[in-house]
């Protein structure tokens, strides 16, 4: 018997990025062309599940949003129904919500609910599927740490904006004799550093995944102040030093993941003119990696995710994430999405690229 995909729901989870609409659009349109269903988008992620704000998608709703940053559908990374905030101010309680979740979906009488998002999002996915909800997940994030995908959307367009600002920097620095220290996002996985800095030919590079020690990049900068008389130095929110931990911002436990990080770029710039006395200056490229415009790649990509997405769905294939294998798409259960990160292996052919062609990365 075919899968009935009469009502299907559509939410976006977590953090924003670029992509998110191309993928609503791209589940959509054939949803209400091929399979004459009823679309519902759920406001402000899984907090539109829990509170009931949802808004049905029309033909026109989704039209032009392909290259349309954001999301039409608004997000929350606070939103979990398994710990959801309730209450104001200091007086906050953590409460598990995930049955008025559940009852939502089944009052909607939705016959699936696409979750796009990234990690905390497909945990959260899981837990519902466990309780019986029939639910897929799109991979998406910035940071490109699903190890259930080779890529996630919405990487490719950080790459490019990081890219960009590194080319520019290089200017600014070159004419200066300055060393420019430039903080992207990524907590735990240092994708976006490492992809940035090798491609705009950053000195040297701060992952998480490799420790540096401080004496080491002291030595570099040294050194390059002497030649080249200038230094980029590309910096992942989470780089820490050997003898030290990652800069924390802010702690909310309303949050999916607790923990916002942050810092580490004037920390790194502080402690090298200490103990250089040469120039530094901090450039923090924040949200600007996430707003805006998706790239053709990330468009594209989107676009497969929704799509495959709703074939799995038509197949009842429930439980699951769409995921790229090399130039397939393909899908993975959501207990295997969610088993382990994707970092960055110290021995990966980028880090030998990086390294051979002179970046350091701060661990000699
Ligand atoms: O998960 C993507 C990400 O961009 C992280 O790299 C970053 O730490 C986080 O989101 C910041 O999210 P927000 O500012 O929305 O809390």
């Amino acid at each position: 018997m075919k899968p009935k995909l009469q009502r299907i729901g559509i939410l976006t989870g977590g953090g924003d990025c670029p992509g998110l609409n191309a993928v609503i659009r791209s589940i959509t349109k054939p949803a209400l062309s091929l399979y004459h269903s009823k679309v519902v988008g759920i406001l402000d992620g899984f907090e539109g599940l829990v509170e009931g704000s949802k808004r049905d998608l029309s033909w026109l709703d989704v039209s032009g949003i392909i290259g349309l940053g954001g999301t039409i559908l608004g997000t929350s990374n606070k939103g979990d129904p398994f710990r959801y905030p309730v209450g104001k101010g200091d007086d906050i309680r953590i409460e598990d919500r995930s049955e008025q979740a559940l009852k939502n979906y089944r009052e909607w009488e939705l016959d699936v609910l696409f979750a796009i998002g990234g990690d905390g999002t497909m945990h959260i996915a899981r837990k519902f599927s466990r309780m019986g909800m029939n639910v897929i997940g799109i991979p998406k994030t910035i940071d490109n740490d699903l190890d259930g995908t080779d890529v996630t959307f919405g990487h490719d367009t950080a790459l490019q904006i990081c890219t960009e600002a590194i080319d520019r920097l290089h200017t600014t620095a070159s004419s200066h004799h300055r060393i420019i220290v430039v903080e992207v996002m990524g907590r735990y996985a240092g994708w976006i550093a490492l992809g940035a800095g090798l491609s705009g030919g950053a000195d040297i590079i701060l992952i998480p995944e490799i420790p540096f020690r401080w004496d080491c990049i002291y030595k570099r900068v040294r050194e390059r102040s002497l030649g080249a008389r200038f230094s980029i130095i590309c910096v992942a929110e989470g780089a820490m030093p050997v003898d030290g931990a990652a800069v924390v911002k802010e702690r909310d436990t309303r949050r999916t993941d607790p923990v916002r990080l942050g810092g580490i770029g004037d920390v790194v710039a502080h402690r090298i003119t200490e103990n250089t006395k040469l120039e530094t200056r901090v450039t923090v490229l924040g949200h600007l990696q996430r707003g805006g415009s998706p790239t053709a790649y990330d468009r594209i990509l989107a676009s497969k995710y929704g799509v495959m997405a709703l074939e799995a769905a038509s197949r009842g294939e429930y439980g699951c994430m769409v995921s790229l294998r090399g130039s397939r798409v393909t899908t993975v259960s959501l207990d295997d999405a969610v088993k382990s990160r994707k970092v960055v292996a110290p021995d990966s052919e980028l880090i030998t690229s990086a390294r051979a062609t002179g970046i350091l990365f701060g661990d000699c």
